[in-house]
Formats: C-alpha cells, sequence, structure tokens
C-alpha cells in the first residue's frame, strides 16, 4: 500500500506527475479529474491529438507497446505514478521498472500484465482462485480449436483472439461449419502474439454486469474495498453500445458478484477502480474479465454518481477517500462515427439536449470510422428505463459527417 506525497502544483517542482498510457476517451476523463486536484498530467498514446492529449499538460506520442520507447520515456519523465489506460502496452517492462524502483504502476504493473491477454487473467480466476467461468480452452491452431469443441466445450461456443479488446476477431460458433470462419476471423482481429485463442462455452445468462470495485486507502491507512451499484450493457458484437446503472439484482447475485469481485481484486491488488464483467443467470454468476481501470459501460457514472469513476480511480490512486454512492438511476448510449473521414463534424447536438435531463460528451478524436466510438449520450431519471430510452434517443440525434470545409 501506498500514500501519496502531498499533493502540489504543477509546472513546478512540487508538482505530483501521473502519466497516462493511453489517451482516449476513458484516460481523457481521468485526467480531467487529476487537473481538478491540481496534478500534472502526461497524456500518451499511439497518435498525436488523441483525446486524453487535448486536455493533459504534456502530450507524448510513442508505440506504447515497444519496451525500449516506453522505458525511455518513463525515465525521461519520471512521474509519480504510470497508470495505464489500454491493454496494449509493454507490461513486462513495465514490471521491471516497477521492480527497479523506477515508477509505481497503477494499480500494479502484475496487474496490467495479467489482464492485457485474456490467458493470464483466465487462469488466475478459474484456476488460481477457483472462481466459477465459462468452459475454456486455449489454442494455437485450428485443428487444437476442433480437437477442443470435441472435446467437451461443444457448440455454441465463443473463439477470440487472447490478445484483443472491444470485440475484435471475436465471433461465435454454433456448428461445425463455423468454426474455420472462427478461426480465420480470429487471425484476422488479434492485436500481437498472434496465432493463440480462447474458444470459451457459451453462457446463456440472463443478463451481464460490470461491478466496479475501487481499492482505495481508509481510514486507518489500510486498503479498503468499495463497489459501485451494478452497471447493466448490452453488447454488440463485443463492443459495449448501451449501459445504464442500477441495474435491478436479486440479492444473492449481487452479493455473490461482489464476492467474485473481491476475490479478483484482493489478488490484482494495488489501489484504483476496477471494472468487474460478470455473467448472471438466476442466483448464478460467472466472472468473465476484468479491467484494472475504468471501464468503457461505466461512462454512465458520469450522469449517475456524485464520483464518476474517472474520478473515483483518480482519487483512490492518489491515496484519497472515494464514495461510490449513487446520485441518480441513468444511462448511457454510444455515438458512433458512422463515416470514414478525419475532422469529422457533429449535427443535432441541439436537438439531443432538448431531450430532457441528457448530457453528451464528444471525445475530440482527430478521425472517424464508422464503427469508432466518438462520443456518448447519457440520461439520468428516477426510472432507469426512461433514462435508456432518452439515452438512446439523444444518441440518434447527434449526426457526426464529413465536415463542410472537407465536403
Ligand atoms: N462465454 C461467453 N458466453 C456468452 N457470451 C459471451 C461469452 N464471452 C463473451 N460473451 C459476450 O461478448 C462480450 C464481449 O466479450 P469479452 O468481454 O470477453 O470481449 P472483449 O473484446 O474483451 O470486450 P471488451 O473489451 O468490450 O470488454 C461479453 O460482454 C458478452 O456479451
Ligand atoms: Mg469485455
Amino acid at each position: 500500500m501506498n500514500q501519496m506525497k502531498n499533493l502540489g502544483t504543477p509546472l513546478s517542482p512540487a508538482a505530483v506527475r501521473v502519466m497516462l498510457l493511453g489517451s482516449g476517451e476513458l484516460g481523457k476523463e481521468v485526467i480531467i479529474a487529476l487537473q481538478r486536484l491540481g496534478v500534472e498530467t502526461i497524456a500518451v498514446d499511439r497518435y498525436d491529438h488523441a483525446p486524453g492529449q487535448q486536455v493533459a499538460h504534456h502530450a507524448r506520442t510513442i508505440i506504447m507497446s515497444d519496451p525500449v520507447a516506453l522505458r525511455e520515456l518513463i525515465l525521461k519523465e519520471k512521474p509519480d505514478l504510470v497508470v495505464p489506460e489500454i491493454e496494449a502496452i509493454a507490461t513486462q517492462e513495465l514490471q521491471q521498472l516497477e521492480a527497479e524502483g523506477v515508477v509505481r504502476v497503477i494499480p500494479t504493473a502484475r496487474a496490467a500484465r495479467l489482464t492485457m491477454d485474456r490467458e493470464g487473467i483466465r487462469r488466475l480466476a478459474a484456476e488460481t482462485l477457483g472462481l466459477p467461468t465459462s468452459p475454456y480452452q486455449f489454442c494455437d491452431s485450428l485443428a487444437e480449436l476442433q480437437a477442443a469443441i470435441d472435446a467437451g466445450i461443444g457448440y455454441p461456443c465463443i473463439v477470440k483472439p487472447v490478445m484483443s479488446s472491444s470485440g475484435k476477431g471475436q465471433s461465435r460458433i454454433d456448428g461445425p461449419g463455423d468454426v474455420k470462419k472462427a478461426w480465420d476471423y480470429a487471425m484476422a482481429g488479434g492485436r500481437v502474439g498472434q496465432g493463440r485463442i480462447i474458444v470459451e462455452g457459451f453462457i446463456d445468462f440472463d443478463y451481464e454486469i460490470t461491478q466496479l470495485t475501487v481499492r482505495s486507502i481508509g481510514a486507518n491507512g489500510e486498503i479498503e474495498t468499495q463497489f459501485c451499484e451494478p452497471i447493466g450493457h448490452v453488447q454488440v458484437s463485443g463492443d459495449y453500445v448501451e449501459s445504464w446503472q442500477p441495474h435491478p439484482m436479486h440479492p444473492a447475485a449481487l452479493q455473490r458478484a461482489r464476492e467474485i469481485a473481491k476475490a479478483v481484486t484482493d489478488n490484482l491488488g494495488g489501489q484504483g477502480i476496477f471494472g468487474v464483467e460478470l455473467f448472471i443467470k438466476g442466483e448464478q454468476v460467472w466472472f468473465s474479465e476484468v479491467s484494472p481501470r475504468p471501464h468503457d459501460t461505466g461512462m454512465v457514472t458520469m450522469i449517475t454518481q456524485w464520483q464518476n469513476e474517472f474520478e473515483l480511480h483518480a482519487r483512490a490512486i492518489l491515496g484519497l477517500p472515494v464514495n461510490t454512492t449513487l446520485k441518480s438511476p441513468g444511462a448511457s448510449a454510444v455515438i458512433y462515427g458512422g463515416v470514414d473521414a478525419a475532422a469529422i463534424e457533429f449535427e443535432g447536438v441541439a436537438e439531443a439536449l432538448r431531450i430532457p435531463n441528457t448530457d453528451i460528451r464528444l471525445f475530440g478524436k482527430p478521425e472517424s470510422f464508422i464503427k469508432r466510438r466518438m462520443g456518448v449520450a447519457l440520461a439520468f431519471d428516477a426510472d432507469v428505463q426512461v433514462a435508456r430510452k432518452n439515452a438512446k434517443e439523444a444518441a440518434g440525434k447527434v449526426r457526426p459527417r464529413v465536415a463542410r470545409s472537407a465536403d
């Protein structure tokens, strides 16, 4: 456990300096939360003008999966904390730097390494901690995949590259005819370390949630674990399109969900917020995966909590107290690019905001793709179903288009 030095003055020798590795929409909000506490921020991404770089004190562009470049940057900037926002980072190098005492990684370098590929975290959860998960097998070839399915995984099942996120390379297999297609799709969609996949038995869940879990320092100086209200969400092709909070749950299922979240986050350790993804059927709960950082479905907390998930993360990593209390039920809905173009503009923002109790965030990404997340609509209402409807309606009113000047 680490108590932080006193908060100071940015751009001075008394500054607390925090480096974000990955500066997308989630990193941007963490940076804003840190800025409000007078923390000096260094936003790192693989391309210039990433959302977080637009609001940080310093912007750096490097290939974060390159261990040499990553070490060089950290040694040069000497941040007090390194906060990974994405998975595709040279996490082994981070572990080495942490072991050398050069830097503190949030929540820990080991957590960043174990969660960067599906194998590390799945084996930890299922084999070391004995938590319930879907049946699974890791495979390095099409033949191994077919053998794993035949030997017990069965149909339907889901194939995912071990290194991928947001549903990339992921597909469902309903019968023998789909196996090769799923293998080829996974090979095309993996990040690095291509060739290895996980095949998981399909869990026929009633619903899935993200259990945001915060590890922060309590009044007695010891680590405390606190939970946010469960977040329900809808995923399309492995990518989140809509989320809401709270998701109503049977008390036994909620208790089980939190036991699982506690077990995983206790093991990963450190300070900060975690997004624990769980599948639920009746009172039965399965662990799916965990992000040792704010979670995309948790963007809803920007309208539902007194301290949103980014503020909770900022406070927890700085050794400050946190408050996970819900302010109002609410919902979020993703605004996709809809076009492949640079420097797009957004029509319909005013109409969107005329829908009662809504808000939006436009992330400021320099380039839009049809399926790229460019913004999010938020809504609150005492009735979570009304909030969902309003958030979706607001997202639908925002129409990204090629900028007029570029017509
Ligand atoms: N074994 C399974 N059974 C049923 N549904 C599944 C299973 N695995 C994944 N899914 C569905 O696919 C979604 C995405 O899966 P997963 O979270 O593993 O992928 P991901 O690429 O890491 O996504 P993200 O980065 O958006 O969290 C899940 O939220 C769930 O809806
Ligand atoms: Mg997921």
